[in-house]
């Protein structure tokens, strides 16, 4: 896919199908994740593949509860942010987030890609993130639905069961995106984004 084609019509996917992503596949986009520009070229991450069954339902619960915690806390908030919506349904869909049920697509995704960054070496989180947009580009180039989630990771006591669950209980580590990844179920509308003429600062 042309790169402008594919940076233009990337979407957060959060409804896969079952079929399982091929192994090859995996590596195509976790390389591309790699050559992502990152400080000093160290490469401070680990990219953590969750196919197993348990761990990744482990893996959505916590975010099930991140996600329950966050929007319980801002309720109001969402309220007025759905204040344009009849009612009973924006009962429904407030519900969807206050019970962290929206997050439920991180079990159905058939892998999850935790990407840890090693906090041991200097601007790891921001080279991660790098690395993760290059990840979301090559997977949709091929094929592939992602989602950058980070509900479970807000409270930090939830974000170190996260990484015992994988093994990775040092406290260098730290949770740059948990993506969950597979082949898209669904054809959402692009998101809006502000006016480029708000966002561009010329100096
Ligand atoms: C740091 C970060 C954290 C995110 N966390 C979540 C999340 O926990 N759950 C979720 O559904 N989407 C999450 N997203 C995806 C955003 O909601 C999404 O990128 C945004 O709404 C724009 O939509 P688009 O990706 O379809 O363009 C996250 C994205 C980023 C960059």
């Amino acid at each position: 896919m042309e790169l402008f084609k594919a940076i233009n019509t990337r979407k957060s996917i959060r409804k896969f199908k079952k079929k399982p992503v091929e192994k090859q596949k995996i590596k195509k986009i976790i390389s591309a994740a790699t050559k992502a520009p990152n400080s000093e070229n160290r490469q401070p991450w680990k990219f953590v593949v969750v196919k197993n069954k348990e761990k990744r339902k482990k893996i959505a619960e916590i975010s099930i509860i991140g996600g329950a915690e966050r929007y319980t806390a801002i309720k109001d908030d969402l309220n007025k942010k759905f204040r344009k919506i009849p009612k009973k349904k924006r009962k429904e869909l407030i519900e969807r987030f206050t019970s962290g049920k929206l997050f439920h697509f991180l079990y159905q995704s058939p892998v999850q890609i935790v990407v840890l960054a090693d906090n041991n070496i200097i601007y790891a989180v921001h080279s991660c993130s790098a690395a993760i947009e290059n990840l979301s580009l090559a997977a949709h180039g091929i094929g592939l639905g992602s989602c950058w989630t980070m509900i479970g990771c807000i409270n930090p006591e939830n974000e170190k069961k996260i990484r015992k669950i994988i093994d990775y209980p040092g406290k260098n580590w730290e949770i740059t995106g948990i993506m969950a990844v597979g082949y898209p179920d669904q054809d959402p509308k692009l998101r809006k984004r502000k006016p480029i003429e708000e966002v561009i600062d010329w100096q």
